[in-house]
Parts: structure tokens; C-alpha cells; sequence
């Protein structure tokens, strides 16, 4: 079966990155109330996802999944189902909102390995103890859509033995709680199609429980297992490193991960660089050059935009970058090209994104580095031709490349987004997807 929808790249919210397993019915409601008064819904923030921690760690007797009503009490339900988040999901989908629930491919979770909710502790056989979709593919997956009304979903990688059994990850994070899922001793490049396999059984147990097709599949394995040359054939976006965090060196490495893989992007099938930390560390409030370069190197590489911060609490500045719409509209372009690296000179880079508007690219320069950086930007590195209006998607003011070059100086770990219209070198019509093999811009 093909995947979800997923036409352009997924926008919203997810609580992993704002809470942890510290989630609660009431912040992710208040943030599904800041999405649509602030406008961020309409600008396309339509998804609320859950992520680790919604659980209780053990089974009902029949198999099921059972909410963690403590935190989500309007999933409390009477009779023999015990939980469910229908009222949860149908009160996102009143607000005209769209609901994403997490899991695992495997017997656990990663919060079963950190154990970050050990209140919930539970007593029970081993298979009741399994959260995860170990054993119960077909049975969580109706769940989850069928019952339960939920539109996209993240498939953790924690409980198999993605990086390898004797992966330092793996010993230091003690991921893979339960007996690992495949049985060769580690995951190498014989079984790499075990593991794709696990992850198309999902694939295929999602198109039978939603036969409209509207749904995202999100494929969490963390670049592992080769998951970059079969995710688009399997899921809608799939992670391309470890766990993002919000330390500056951490953010590029994660970026690098995606933004060499341009030929693999497309509609319905999008690299996935982790999560927006906008908001904390590096990029918080203190560091708005850092938190908008963050935001525009995501929004060019058509990463999913889903936000990481407590909306409740957000300050203007933090609301005016995931609010710039022509940036927005630079990740959501229809024709789902992915930027691709123009220039590459040690700190500088030079990155461009052809949009399906004929005679527009985006564009983004960027100083990756701590001292100021002086850019020069040519109409042929644009594989343009001609004068071209460069239009900053910031300060929104225009300047022209009206000569062989420009040269700006960015500060340190500044970007600066350009929209720029000209004429383009390459006949209009001929785009990455249709030159196999070519990267080209
Ligand atoms: C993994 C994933 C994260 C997050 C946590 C939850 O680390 O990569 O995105 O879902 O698990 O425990």
C-alpha cells in the first residue's frame, strides 16, 4: 500500500520538545486554543500531535491500548473500553484542527528505556507491558484511526535494534527494553529490509483502517537502517538523524542530515530533520538571528514546520517567526522541491529552491560560522539569467542583482531569505524529479 497524503510538508505542533513526557490534556488543548486565535492554523499549523508518554504502560486483557486518563481525563469512558481519545480528537477536529498520536515500531518505547514515567510502573505479563506495535499492528492502527479518529502518526524506532545491538546508542540510551524484534544479533545491511518490512506492515495497516487516504505517516528511525532510500516508498516523512536538541552544533548537524538528500524529497514524501526547537536554547528569545535561521533553513529544505514550544507562553518575537508567511509559503510551495546547496565555501552557503511559480526561486545565504561572513551571490549560481529582484522575506524590502554579483555581509549564524524573480536558465518545466539522476536547480 502507498502512504498518506502529506502533499506538501506537514505544519503544526508536537509536545515532545515543549514537555517530554510532562503532557497533559490541558497544555495541548491551550496550545490547540493559541493555534487558531493566533492565526497559526490558517497559515496551515493545522496538526496537534502527541508524542511519548500518553500511555499506561500496560495492556487491558484484550490487547488494547489504554490512555493515561490522569493526564487526557476526557478519555475516560465508561464500560468495558476503559479509555479512548475520541473526545480528544473530535475536539481538535471542532476547532479545525487535525490530531497525531505516537507510538512504536517495536516492543517499547524510548520512555520505557529512560523510564521517564515511572509512576505508571506496571505489573502484568510481558506482552501486556508491550506499548508499542510489537504483535499488534492491525489492532493498534484501527485504534488509533478508526476508532479513535486520529489523522497523522509518529512511529518511534526505540524498541528495535535500529543503530545495532552492540551500537554504543544503544548501550548508553538501553534502548530495546523488550527482546529485540529481529533476530540477527544487529541490524546491518543484510537486514535492513527486516526493518523496512515492520514499517510497511504499518503502511499497509494504515491504508486498510483509512481507505480515504487522509492520513501522515511519519517514519521515526533516525536515519538508520537505510530508511533514506526506502522511506518515500513507505511513509510520508522519515527522520534523517538522531534527535534534534537545542544546541546550535546539534541543529546543523540535523540540518546536514536532510539537506544533502534533496533527490529523495517530493510531494508526499519529505526528509525529516526532527523538530523546531524555536524557542529554547540556542534559539530562544535572547537569540532571534539563531531561532530565524532555525526556522528558514527548515522552511527551504521542506522539512515538516511542527513546532516545540508552549504556545501558551510564547512572546510576540517567537510568534512573528513560525507567522512569516512568505516563508511558510517557501516550505509549502505545490511543487515540493527541495532546496539543493548552490555554494559551499567553509562557512558560507549558498542554498536555492526552485517553487513551482515559473520565474521565482527561493533562496537563502547563510554564515554558518562565529565571525561576520561577506556573501557574494551571482545570477548563474541562481542558474538564472538577467536582472533578478531579490526580495527579503524578512524586512521585506527589495534590492537587485542587476550586475554579475552581490555581496552582503551576514552577522554570525545569520541568514538571510530572499523570493527571486527573474528569468530562469533551466526551460520552464524541468525540475529535479524530471531530470533522473541530475540535481539541478
Ligand atoms: C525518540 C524520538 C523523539 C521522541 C522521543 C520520545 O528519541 O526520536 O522524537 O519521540 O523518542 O521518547
Amino acid at each position: 500500500a502507498t502512504a498518506g497524503r502529506a502533499a506538501t510538508p506537514p505544519m503544526g505542533w508536537n509536545s515532545w520538545n515543549a514537555f517530554r513526557t510532562d503532557v497533559d490534556e490541558a497544555k495541548v488543548m491551550g496550545t490547540a486554543k493559541v493555534l487558531v486565535d493566533s492565526g497559526l492554523r490558517d497559515l496551515g499549523y493545522r496538526y496537534v500531535n502527541i508524542d511519548d508518554g500518553w500511555w499506561l504502560k500496560r495492556r487491558s486483557r484484550d490487547g488494547r491500548m489504554q490512555v493515561r486518563t490522569s493526564i487526557f481525563p476526557s478519555a475516560k469512558v465508561g464500560g468495558s473500553e476503559g479509555s479512548s481519545f475520541r473526545p480528544f480528537t473530535d475536539k481538535l477536529h471542532s476547532m479545525g484542527l487535525k490530531a497525531g498520536i505516537y507510538t512504536d515500531i517495536g516492543g517499547n518505547a524510548c520512555s520505557q528505556a529512560y523510564d521517564l514515567h515511572s509512576p505508571n510502573l506496571p505489573e502484568g505479563t510481558t506482552a501486556e507491558r508491550q506499548i508499542g506495535l510489537r504483535d499488534h499492528v492491525q489492532q493498534d492502527i484501527k485504534l488509533y484511526f478508526a476508532d479513535w479518529g486520529f489523522d497523522y502518526i509518529k512511529v518511534d524506532a526505540c524498541g528495535i535494534n535500529v543503530y545495532g545491538a552492540d551500537s554504543p546508542v544503544v548501550k548508553q540510551y538501553k534502548y530495546n527494553v523488550y527482546p529485540p524484534l529481529i533476530d540477527q544479533a544487529s541490524i546491518n545491511r543484510t537486514n535492513i529490509p527486516a526493518v523496512r518490512a515492520l514499517y510497511q506492515q504499518v503502511a499497509d495497516a494504515l491504508a486498510a483502517s483509512n481507505p480515504d487516504g487522509d492520513y501522515v505517516y511519519s517514519i521515526c528511525a533516525w536515519g538508520a537502517a537505510d530508511v533514506r532510500s526506502w522511506g518515500k516508498d513507505v511513509g510520508n516523512l522519515w527522520r534523517t538523524s538522531g534527535d534534534i536538541t537545542p544546541q546550535w552544533s546539534r541543529m546543523l548537524h540535523t540540518f546536514d542530515s536532510a539537506s544533502t538528500r534533496a533527490l529523495y524529497a517530493g510531494p508526499g514524501h519529505w526528509n525529516d530533520p526532527d523538530m523546531l526547537f524555536v524557542g529554547h536554547g540556542d534559539f530562544d528569545v535572547h537569540h532571534l538571528t539563531e531561532a530565524r535561521t532555525h526556522f528558514s533553513l527548515w522552511a527551504m529544505i521542506n522539512a515538516p514546520l511542527i513546532i516545540g514550544y508552549d504556545l501558551r507562553h510564547a512572546p510576540p518575537a517567537l510568534m512573528d517567526i513560525w507567522s512569516n508567511k512568505d516563508i511558510v509559503r517557501l516550505n509549502q510551495d505545490s511543487g515540493g522541491h527541495q532546496a539543493v546547496l548552490a555554494y559551499d565555501s567553509d562557512d558560507v552557503q549558498i542554498f536555492v529552491k526552485t517553487l513551482s511559480d515559473s520565474g521565482t526561486k527561493g533562496v537563502l545565504l547563510f554564515n554558518r560560522g562565529l565571525v561576520p561572513a561577506r556573501i557574494t551571490v551571482t545570477p548563474a549560481q541562481l542558474k538564472m539569467v538577467g536582472d533578478v529582484a531579490l526580495t527579503d522575506l524578512w524586512s521585506k524590502k527589495t534590492m537587485m542583482l542587476a550586475g554579475d554579483a552581490l555581496t552582503l555581509t551576514l552577522q554570525p549564524r545569520e541568514s538571510r531569505v530572499f523570493e527571486a524573480r527573474g528569468k530562469r536558465q533551466l526551460a520552464d518545466g524541468m525540475y529535479l524529479s524530471e531530470i533522473p539522476g541530475a540535481i539541478n536547480i
